[in-house]
């Protein structure tokens, strides 16, 4: 299979994409067809080495951390997971940016998360979702997240609203739109927080969460007043000392299937900030480290188009036109199907084109069911069965 790989610790120009071995799913675990991966700030620093005292990696190593796929082995005593399924989770350490990954702990996509979206939501997600898990209740109490604005501060906030907290959450000046729109009161990080914040919210900070890279922890300890309701992914040593809580990502499905379930409410919607391909892998890494957001690389080679055309029978024109515009929404809705939309109404036919992100996910879906289907509903007004015309157009 082809994977990125480093043989090497070092900058990102020791990423090379190259062939090797495919893995397999053991027990307790599936292996997807990987779509897409997402890159993590504990990636590039288990590539650099900066890590590998705590962290050592066997080289040559495959780096990345999460993935989406479609599963296609699943191992013993796995029952929740049938080949075919569209998942998102979290493999080992450092082995997902590949063909093929083994994930040992998956959800199923949110149909309203485009790919890119699942592949962002994996580490963030389930990190997320355990540091909500640790503050426990929320409703109507006031979360102060410092790095609100990243993937993992995203994803707190997100699952902080949809449990009813107010949350206020820091980001550079250029973030705070973004922060607005997630329902987020924003400030920014460094200096004079404390103040920032007071002025915000009067009334007190009930709780904490440090996801940014800053020396902030003792200043949210002071500023909640209790440090055990203060929480850092990050910063373990300054947990210990000043009695706050370091909580991590676990390879749980549990906490993946929350992520998943805000995401299907329309309450989370993972953060991507640039799309790249598998040979751009270099210039993920450089991107991901510069502070320039999310990043998600993809795995699959390019769109793909289903187009059919429609001859409806004479004088039956515009009503296959209505009913098929009708009808756009109701088929538009498994995940990875990008846009259905009429393309062409001209000389008595009708062109539809429906554009999925690969030709995998166009065959686990089906190839040109939704067209059939509709075509069976116009049957009486028809001149035919509609024709499918596949091809590998990319926009
Ligand atoms: N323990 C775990 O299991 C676990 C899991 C995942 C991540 N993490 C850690 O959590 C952190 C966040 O990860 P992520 O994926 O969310 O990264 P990210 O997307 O790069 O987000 C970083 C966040 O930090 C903010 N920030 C940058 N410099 C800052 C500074 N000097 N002071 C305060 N805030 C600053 C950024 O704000 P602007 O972009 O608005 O400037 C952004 O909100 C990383 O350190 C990562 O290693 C831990």
């Amino acid at each position: 299979m082809r994977a990125a790989r480093f043989h090497n610790y070092g900058d990102p120009d020791v990423l090379v994409v190259e062939e090797t071995a495919e893995p397999h799913a053991v027990a307790g675990s599936v292996r997807v067809k990987v779509q897409a991966v997402s890159v993590n700030p504990v990636d590039y620093l288990l590539r650099s080495g900066a890590v590998r005292d705590v962290l050592p990696l066997s080289l040559p190593a495959i780096p990345g951390r999460d993935a989406v796929g479609i599963i296609d082995e699943v191992g013993e005593g796995v029952s929740e997971a049938s080949i075919g399924e569209l998942v998102f989770g979290l493999g080992g350490v450092s082995d997902t940016t590949a063909e093929f990954a083994v994930l040992t702990a998956w959800s199923p996509v949110p149909s309203n998360w485009s790919i890119e979206q699942a592949a962002a939501a994996g580490l963030a997600g389930a990190t997320a979702a355990n540091v909500i898990a640790a503050l426990g209740d929320l409703e109507d109490k006031t979360l102060l997240i410092e790095g609100a604005s990243g993937a993992v501060g995203t994803a707190v906030a997100s699952l902080a609203r949809a449990a009813g907290a107010r949350v206020i959450g820091t980001g550079r000046q250029e973030s705070h739109d973004y922060l607005s729109n997630l329902g987020v009161v924003p400030t920014t990080y460094g200096a004079g927080l404390a103040e920032r914040v007071a002025a915000i919210a009067p009334e007190g900070i009930y709780a904490a969460v440090h996801s940014a890279p800053s020396a902030s922890l003792p200043d949210l300890v002071t500023i909640v007043g209790e440090p055990s309701r203060v929480v850092t992914v990050i910063d373990a040593e300054g947990a210990a000392r000043l009695r706050a809580r370091k909580v991590d990502a676990a390879n749980d499905s549990a906490l993946l299937h929350r992520a998943a379930d805000a995401g299907r409410r329309g309450l989370y919607t993972p953060r991507v900030d640039h799309v790249l391909p598998l040979s751009s892998i270099q210039r993920a890494h450089e991107l991901a480290k510069s502070g320039a957001g999310k990043i998600v690389v993809t795995l699959t080679t390019h769109p793909v188009d289903v187009t059919a055309v429609f001859v409806p029978l004479e004088g039956e024109f515009s009503n296959v036109s209505r009913a098929l515009k009708d009808s756009i929404d109701q088929v538009r809705e498994e995940p990875g199907c990008i846009r259905y939309e009429i393309t062409d109404e001209s000389e008595g036919r009708i062109v539809l084109t429906e554009r999925w992100e690969s030709a995998e996910l166009l065959e686990l879906h089906g190839h040109g069911t939704a067209v059939q289907q509709l075509g069976e509903s116009l049957s009486g007004r028809l001149a035919g069965p509609p024709q499918i015309v596949r091809s590998d157009r990319a926009s």
